[in-house]
């Protein structure tokens, strides 16, 4: 009795102990902390899960205030719940030719950006003539085909959600972008499971075994048309749901426009499972990386109904990519790695 109430005490201290970067680990609730706490006495391996749990989700608002905010993402987006409108068309331009693309992975998902003097561009839609310019695309999965997308539709998980991230163009870089609410505009694409491997995705599922460490990067063997991945189907581009929302990592801005496309993508078992096989920041595996649904509070949801067919056009412009938003690492204090210790090795004896 005496000593859960130590350990207690010991799990409120920690609180106040920063992750280093931050992790998908650590969500699963209280028990499995608690597992985590008893089940490892060696120093080092104790030090890297509790770190790794008190950076998970549920833990970014410690360190990045702005994860606590009234207007985060993803959300879950009840069907019934949504305001229907007839939004102008939305707009993709300048993804008609090949470009020479580059994959990376983060630590906390893969990356893909074009090396295009020409980049694509966003317009329409809820973002009426703001034009915004391309920058990267990424995605979300999770450790089974049952779960994984960010956003829910219906309370319902998507084995994998990808993301194509745009910035306005008046803010001329994604750093500035950051900084307006209006800095961002998010596709958002949801799978579902095929027998077939969807060929579109290949090249890239491909490279991911060359890409296993965190930090790699290769050049995709084809120059990639951006068009087939932003625009599979052109009769169904106008048919999503729009809010406003954050980005789904720390640090969480409330800079968003999210557009969620109502029609599923296609990706075989095996090429998710790919994905699943990249090494986080520790070196694990990184089975997981989506962020759990946060409130909607008083925000609303619109469903945009297609009225009638728009075909993507071609702006061309100079653009340059710019860098991401920086990462700050604490350690965990060395006291509180000892006491945990000791109590490991308290309730361990007990
Ligand atoms: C909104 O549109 C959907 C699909 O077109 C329709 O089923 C639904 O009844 C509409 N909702 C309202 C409130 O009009
Ligand atoms: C982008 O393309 C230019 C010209 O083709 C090339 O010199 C440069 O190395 C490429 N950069 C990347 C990251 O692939
Ligand atoms: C989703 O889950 C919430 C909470 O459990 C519930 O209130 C809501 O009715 C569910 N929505 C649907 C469409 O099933
Ligand atoms: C999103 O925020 C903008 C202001 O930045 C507002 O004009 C727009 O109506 C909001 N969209 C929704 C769907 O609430
Ligand atoms: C768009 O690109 C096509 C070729 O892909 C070209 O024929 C057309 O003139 C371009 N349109 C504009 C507005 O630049
Ligand atoms: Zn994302």
């Amino acid at each position: 009795m005496v000593l859960s109430v130590v350990y207690l005490g010991l799990l409120l201290l920690s609180g106040l102990c920063r992750g280093q970067e931050f992790s998908y680990e650590g969500s699963l609730g209280e028990s499995d902390r608690e597992v985590r706490y008893s089940t490892f006495i060696d120093n080092d391996a104790l030090r890297n899960e509790i770190n790794l749990v008190f950076a998970g989700p549920s833990h970014w608002g410690d360190e990045y205030h702005t994860c606590i905010g009234k207007h985060q993402s993803p959300i879950n987006i009840e069907e019934h719940n949504v305001k229907n409108v007839s939004l102008q068309p939305l707009r993709l331009i300048g993804i008609d030719n090949p470009c020479q693309s580059y994959v990376t992975n983060t630590g906390h998902t893969v990356m893909l950006k074009t090396n295009e003097s020409k980049a694509a561009m966003l317009s329409g839609g809820p973002l009426e003539n703001n034009i915004y310019v391309f920058e990267q695309l990424h995605f979300h999965w999770g450790q089974n085909d049952y779960e994984g997308s960010e956003d829910l539709i219906n309370n319902h998980s998507f084995p994998m959600e990808m993301h194509a991230v745009f910035y306005k163009e008046d803010y001329k870089s994604m750093d500035e972008a950051l900084k307006h609410e209006d800095g961002l505009a998010i596709l958002a694409y949801l799978y579902e499971i095929s027998p077939q491997p969807n060929p579109m995705y290949e090249p890239i599922v491909k490279l991911l075994p060359d890409i296993e460490a965190m930090g790699k990067g290769k050049v995709l063997q084809e120059p990639l048309l951006l068009e087939t991945i932003l625009v599979p189907d052109i009769a169904n581009m106008q048919d999503y749901f729009t809010y406003n929302g954050s980005l789904t990592t720390p640090p969480c801005l409330e800079v968003a426009t999210w557009i969620d496309f109502k029609d599923h993508q296609e990706l075989s078992r095996e090429q998710l499972s790919a994905f699943r096989d990249l090494r986080n920041p520790q070196g694990n595996k990184l089975t997981h990386n989506f962020r759990p649904v946060q409130p909607l509070e008083d925000r609303v949801v619109l469903h945009n109904i297609p009225q009638e067919h728009s075909t993507p056009s071609n702006i061309s412009e100079d653009h340059h990519f710019d860098g991401h938003s920086g990462q700050r690492s604490v350690k965990v204090p060395i006291l509180f790695v000892a006491l945990g210790a000791l109590v490991a090795i308290f309730l361990f004896a007990m």
